[in-house]
């Protein structure tokens, strides 16, 4: 009888999932202690990631959220793990690609909302080690990605669908306190028999998730209104994840999607670059051709678009995180994986604009970004108009201007602003960029944006 009214209530769940913008659950905890400072000091500098998800969905093609999506039953999701023999995966090709792609971290989705683990989680049947795979695909990827250089970032779900506490928190309260062991035992594996770890990625582990962000009153589910929050008696208990992980591995990076005090944020997909932020870390995931998990033919957008993304995320002074899904046998697509080359190939011509860069001073504007690293300013020119760039003035002097993509420039520096001028011939398509070395550290100035 539980399970029908369950199975029912999931039916009526089915026509209204919010988004997370639509809930308005994010909240921003900055971290602003001097060892926080020092952690992300690396991250900062990488400005590139590689997301990767795969697991189980990927054998249906139909993305990450097939099982919500299609409610296919618990019992019957979970048979896919006797087809997920992945013949062609391969970590180190996985690796290479990210490095050749200019990519500096990599995260994995060790675990997403279907259960499924990638990891050895000991007797726990669901996990790769333990169904037909028969590998601990993490440890895999750990290694490899290490062998490169990169730094590793492992994907995490505390939120669980295959426990009925997870929608129903309260009437569910033993299921909700299962699904929290799994959540604080798995988070130690991860953090115990992987080595070091410099990224973990959380998703859906904020209490306002709790019940899908909605509540259960008398006729039915509603979505919490804005502002209003879980109430209910259910706990994560995220400070004691948080202790426990900051004992094990003080060094790993963490970001807001778990209550916990975060040292990045994360914003989602294409339309979310959003402002300029130089105060607190944050980074942008969004997918290269429109999927998160496996869906096939799905083809990335021209190269363009990435450099132009890439520019604009940079010079708010976030990070890219660009997410691939690998098919079910492990690989990646292979125009995907042409278009990171494309990338990585830019990135190795102009990559001094982009790595270890902070954003600014120019703020952005009709014209592009701009970034900054010791003495240089680098104007990232996305849109040109007519005649010449004009950007506001700078308590700085300009002792030499120079066209990184290659050609002549004549610049005028007076206390009113600064006046550019690039031939037509040497105005790139995608990006023109445009280096101006100072007298002092670019890094001194303060952001500016025209006051008109
Ligand atoms: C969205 C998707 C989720 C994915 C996440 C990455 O929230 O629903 O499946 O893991 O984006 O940010």
């Amino acid at each position: 009888m539980v399970g029908l009214i369950f199975g029912f209530l999931l039916t009526a769940l089915t026509f209204d999932i919010p988004s997370r913008a639509a809930q308005g659950v994010v909240k921003i905890q900055p971290v602003r202690v001097a060892d926080g400072e020092s952690r992300i000091k690396w991250w900062r500098e990488a400005r590139f990631g590689m997301f990767i998800h795969w697991g189980l969905y990927a054998i249906p093609g139909r993305g990450e959220w097939v099982q919500w999506n299609e409610q296919i039953a618990v019992k019957e999701y979970a048979k896919l793990a006797d087809q997920f023999q992945p013949s062609n995966f391969n970590a180190d090709a996985w690796s290479e690609l990210a490095e050749s792609a200019g990519m500096k971290y990599i995260v994995l989705t060790a675990r997403h909302h279907d259960g499924f683990c990638l990891f050895d989680d000991g007797a726990n049947p669901f996990t790769s080690v333990n169904t037909a795979a028969r590998r601990d695909f993490v440890a895999e990827y750990v290694k490899a990605v290490r062998k490169v250089g990169l730094r590793v970032g492992l994907y995490y779900s505390p939120l669980d669908w295959r426990f009925p506490g997870f929608f129903f928190p309260d009437l569910q309260r033993q299921s909700a306190e299962a699904m929290r062991e799994q959540y604080h035992r798995q988070i130690e594996k991860l953090l115990t028999n992987y080595g070091k770890l410099d990224v973990l990625w959380f998703d859906g582990g904020e209490q306002d998730w709790l019940n899908f962000g909605g509540e259960w009153f008398i006729a039915g589910w509603r979505r919490r209104p804005q502002g209003q929050q879980y109430k209910g008696g259910f706990s994560w208990q995220h400070d004691k994840v948080y202790a426990m992980l900051r004992r094990r591995q003080p060094q790993v990076l963490i970001n807001n999607r778990a209550d916990m005090p975060e040292d990045f944020h994360s914003r989602e997909g294409d339309a979310a670059v959003g402002d300029f932020d130089d105060q607190h870390p944050w980074e942008l995931c969004t997918t290269i051709a429109g999927a998160w998990g496996y869906e096939p033919n799905k083809l990335p957008r021209p190269l363009k678009h990435y450099i132009q993304l890439l520019v604009n995320v940079v010079g708010r002074d976030g990070n890219l995180l660009l997410n691939v899904g690998p098919r079910p046998d492990g690989q990646i697509d292979l125009p995907q994986a042409e278009r990171l080359r494309e990338i990585g190939a830019w990135l190795r011509r102009y990559g001094e604009s982009i790595y270890a860069t902070r954003g600014g001073p120019f703020l952005p504007s009709n014209y592009g970004v701009s970034t900054r690293r010791d003495r240089t300013i680098y104007v990232h020119v996305l849109k040109w108009p007519e005649g010449k760039l004009l950007l506001p003035a700078i308590p700085a002097k300009i002792v030499r201007a120079s066209v990184l993509t290659g050609g002549e420039i004549s610049l005028t520096q007076t206390d009113g602003g600064i006046e550019l001028f690039v031939p037509l011939a040497a105005r790139k398509e995608m990006d023109t960029i445009i280096a101006l070395q100072l007298d002092s550290p670019a890094n001194a100035v303060q952001p500016v944006r025209w006051s008109r």
